[in-house]
């Protein structure tokens, strides 16, 4: 597996390109914006972009679904359909970030109309990639229809927005619920080995081993009044 990330958008977005080392299939999990150095990375590489797979629906992981499809127009759009009406709604997204109309421009998060979803993921659905096999499991709590994708062989596990480094993700935007998304994360995501490498929408790279043992919000501090104090 070849991943290349392109941090994109005002929010510092991790745009990834994962490719099959053996076959040149490659997809891309949530392009924030449109990117040219995405495109001349695909073609340089002689990539062939299969799909574009989305995590969940909010601004900053689809805004640049349109502008990709349109150099790449046999790739496939998928999203799971919880999430559905965030993804068609994209142009009115920033209103409920607390984004004025007359910031949206100088900000780059002025959207056409999005295009139509090709497909939906299922919860439980394995994905091929070339030689990969991605396991995707719905975790819902950041939004309603987020679901995280986990190639088990090479124990690698692109969370989107449900897990940082030391963080979890937001639960005060429309469809959150941080009970369940703690539910998520403990099932879907611990449940996997520690060294799987975690790869999240924003910010470093981490492990599950490494979340396990020091995340504040998933050990047991941040709960006891301790999680304010390391
Ligand atoms: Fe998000």
């Amino acid at each position: 597996m070849i991943i290349k990330r392109f941090a994109l958008t005002p929010f510092q977005q991790n745009t990834r390109v994962v490719s099959c080392v053996a076959t040149r299939a490659a997809i891309c999990i949530d392009p924030g914006e449109a990117s040219s150095e995405i495109v001349e990375y695909i073609n340089a590489n002689e990539l062939r972009l299969q799909a574009i797979a989305l995590t969940h629906g909010h601004l900053d992981h689809v805004g640049g679904t349109r502008p990709l499809r349109g150099s790449f127009p046999d790739a496939e759009i998928i999203l799971h359909r919880d999430d559905e009406d965030l993804y068609y709604g994209l142009p009115q997204q920033p209103l409920f970030m607390g984004i004025q109309p007359h910031q949206m421009e100088s900000m780059g998060l002025k959207y056409d109309e999005p295009l139509l979803l090709t497909r939906n993921w299922e919860h439980g659905e394995t994905y091929a990639l070339g030689d990969l096999r991605f396991e995707v499991r719905h975790c819902p709590g950041h939004t309603r229809g987020h679901v995280i994708f986990a190639e088990l062989s090479q124990k690698k596990v692109f969370v989107g927005d449900c897990l940082f480094e030391g963080s979890i993700g937001r639960t005060d935007l429309p469809g959150g619920s941080s009970e369940q998304l703690l539910r998520s994360i403990t099932d879907q995501i611990l449940s996997l080995d520690d060294d799987f490498v975690v790869y999240s929408g924003h910010g470093r790279e981490t492990t599950v081993g490494r979340e396990r043992l020091a995340n504040p919000f998933l050990n047991g501090a941040y709960e006891s009044g301790i999680g304010r104090f390391i």
